[in-house]
């Protein structure tokens, strides 16, 4: 603990300028790709069992492992990134990095700065991308407003991955900042994308305790009370919870947004308490939001950039806030 205190405390306004965003870009297509395609192999399995129950399967079960085969071959990028987060999340980082967050000083910057900055940090020094940072998280708020959801749902939608400004803070790679969620301090569920094998050189999942099916926590404690493995998820969910008036729902949709193995694929059920499966259903609403609104128009920035503004103050009324 001591060597943590007596760490130099980063410069509130500092961004690191050796990273690597249009790779970082790249490995962030590529972990939704996969996402898509695992969402999709769900629903069409979900579809097969339904058909099945009606006598006539054959045909979907064979599309079905056409799907499975797809999302199994998907780019060595993303398998060798997963490889390298199932290895390093771990009980001891975790704490760590929730040590750092509480105990380091950080940047101050309003909402709409924070995206500006993302979007020059990440796209900047590529002119032909396709879609910007601020395009895709406009698009996922605009798919909202479009469908009639509530003000604060559509903010979610507009702020949801600013977390991803920590992979030019202090995270320290890829690997701590995106791909899919777990808890760590107990046993990796099997449900996991490429199973629990991939934890095989995690420290902790050799250890007697935090790989045991509850590990530190106890059946019906309450999601809160899950250490999920840091990353722009958690990490905007711990700036956001002290600094908005947004509902709990809000709330979950940022903190759970990547943890698939609990809101796609049902596990990590026993740790639930009442409120969380009015979370569960939550996060729901908002996954198709995030995975399946990019290729709808792209937006006008600057047409729209009142009506959020308007609906940030709403919900942020410090304004600047501390990232
Ligand atoms: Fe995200
Ligand atoms: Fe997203």
């Amino acid at each position: 603990m001591a060597s943590i205190l007596v760490q130099q405390p980063t410069h509130p306004a500092q961004f690191r300028t050796d990273r690597d965003g249009l790779a970082f870009e790249a490995l962030c297509d590529e972990i939704e790709h996969v996402d898509i395609l695992a969402d999709q192999a769900t629903k069409q399995r979900n579809q097969s069992e339904e058909e099945q129950d009606g006598g006539n399967s054959k045909f979907d079960a064979e599309k079905d492992k056409t799907q499975f085969r797809q999302y199994e071959n998907a780019c060595d990028r993303v398998k060798n990134f997963y490889k390298e987060q199932h290895t390093k999340q771990t009980v001891a980082y975790n704490l760590k990095a929730r040590n750092d967050f509480h105990t380091k000083s950080r940047a101050e910057m309003t909402i709409w700065e924070a995206m500006e900055r993302l979007n020059t940090l990440i796209d900047e020094s590529d002119p032909d991308t396709e879609l910007s940072q601020i395009e895709h998280l406009l698009q996922s708020a605009e798919a909202m407003r479009r469908d009639g959801r509530p003000r604060w749902m559509q903010l979610t939608g507009l702020i949801h991955d600013l977390g991803k400004l920590l992979f030019f803070f202090d995270a320290r790679g890829q690997w701590d900042v995106v791909g899919d969620t777990f808890p760590v301090g107990c046993a990796f569920d099997d449900k996991i994308i490429y199973g629990n094998k991939s934890f095989s050189e995690n420290s902790d999942f050799q250890d007697p305790v935090y790989s045991s099916k509850y590990g530190i926590y106890s059946p019906g404690c309450g999601m809160d009370k899950i250490m999920l493995s840091w990353g722009h998820d958690e990490y905007l969910y711990h700036v956001v919870k002290d600094q908005s008036r947004l509902p709990d729902e809000a709330l979950a949709m940022i903190r759970y947004h990547s943890f698939y193995p609990w809101h796609q694929q049902g596990a990590y059920s026993d740790f639930m308490v009442e409120k969380d499966h009015e979370m569960l259903e939550a996060v729901k609403r908002f996954n198709p939001y995030d995975l399946y609104s990019k290729s709808d128009e792209k937006p006008s920035v600057e047409k729209l950039k009142p009506y959020y503004m308007e609906l940030i103050d709403e919900y942020f009324p410090t304004k600047v806030i501390k990232w």
